[in-house]
């Protein structure tokens, strides 16, 4: 089968590691680069994060390059508070000292995609595409697409009542992608990832195999389990960014419709997705905004595809009504 080009750009960050475990257990993907940009922690933490998930999966082939550590125009905000002051849930995992990570992301991206079958899977604030297309638009339209994790339609925020937290961190760069891309962007936003719910069944069902990644994965999700619940009475974790992977490889697993899409950049409301629904712009549409996911079939992906030799126990459980899941 002919691997899929993607660059996954992210704010490691703990559902971005999932992500990338995910990315990275998927035969269809080849990620050419894993770039970074300031989200979740500081963009010089979350590339050595990203190190940090490729060491424990022994993949540090793979170049990890250093973008923008600051949003478009707003003071940088960052969410230890959720993702811990390492960014990896508080878990402390050892500096990576046999490489280090590159800087000039921008210029990797620009460079990657002159050979126009790359995809571009964005889990963080949209900084290094927008610097992307600052630098060289052009270029940036033979991206084959852009998939992201951001924004919500009718669902409400996570870092006010109208805002997701990679869109609310730089709602300028948003702005800037969704006027002046031009290639097929689908947001994968918090309408569909807020059913993606990584719940203590899952949590003790992937601690039981007993395997180096799934002690990883259950050291880095405490701290945001009780995040979840502290926040928002959530029983275990959002693993929004994984989503984003998981609907690359299979689109099946949502569904949404065009629409024309912008950002609140001001405000009480700053951050906001303005979804026109109503067509009040009568512009023509720029994303395709997804609003139905099978979250039972993404947890089988995602557990499947991590875990291969436990895909018996997985399917049997998952489909075992007892223990009420998705
Ligand atoms: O709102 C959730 C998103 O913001 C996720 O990508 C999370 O990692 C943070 O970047
Ligand atoms: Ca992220």
């Amino acid at each position: 089968m002919d691997k899929r080009k993607v660059i996954i750009d992210c704010d490691p960050g703990i559902d971005d590691s999932l992500a990338i475990i995910l990315a990275l257990k998927s035969e269809e993907i080849d990620v050419k680069g894993i770039t970074i940009v300031s989200g979740n922690v500081h963009g010089k933490k979350g590339a050595e994060n990203a190190l940090k998930i490729l060491k424990e999966l022994n993949r540090l082939d793979i170049p990890v390059y250093l973008g923008e550590c600051e949003p478009m125009e707003r003071k940088l905000i960052t969410a230890e508070d959720t993702h811990g002051r390492d960014g990896l849930g508080e878990s402390f995992l050892p500096r990576v000292e046999e490489v280090t990570y590159k800087e000039g992301a921008v210029n990797f991206i620009l460079d990657e995609l002159k050979s126009e079958d790359i995809t571009i899977i964005a889990l963080g604030p949209l900084t290094n595409i927008a610097k992307a297309l600052e630098k060289d638009c052009e270029v940036t339209r033979k991206m084959k697409e852009l998939v992201l994790m951001g924004g919500a339609f009718k669902s409400f925020g996570n870092c006010s009542q109208v805002a997701e937290f990679n869109f609310w961190v730089d709602p300028h760069g948003v702005e800037k992608v969704f006027k002046e891309l031009k290639r097929k962007i689908t947001m994968v936003g918090l309408d569909v990832t807020r059913q993606c719910v990584l719940t203590p069944n899952y949590i003790e069902m992937i601690r039981q195999f007993n395997e180096p990644l799934g002690e990883l994965i259950v050291k880095i999700t405490k701290f945001y389990v009780d995040f979840h619940w502290n926040q928002e009475r959530t029983l275990g974790c959002v693993i929004n960014d994984p989503l984003a992977i998981a609907y690359f490889i299979n689109p099946e697993l949502c569904s949404g419709k065009e629409y024309f899409v912008d950002i609140v950049t001001e405000g009480k409301a700053i951050g906001m997705t303005l979804v026109d629904e109503g067509d009040f712009y009568r512009e023509k549409p720029n994303c395709l905004v997804l609003t139905e996911v099978n979250s039972k079939g993404f947890m089988e992906m995602f557990l499947t595809r991590i875990f291969p030799k436990h895909k018996e126990d997985i399917i049997s459980i998952l489909n075992n009504s007892k223990y009420g899941l998705n």
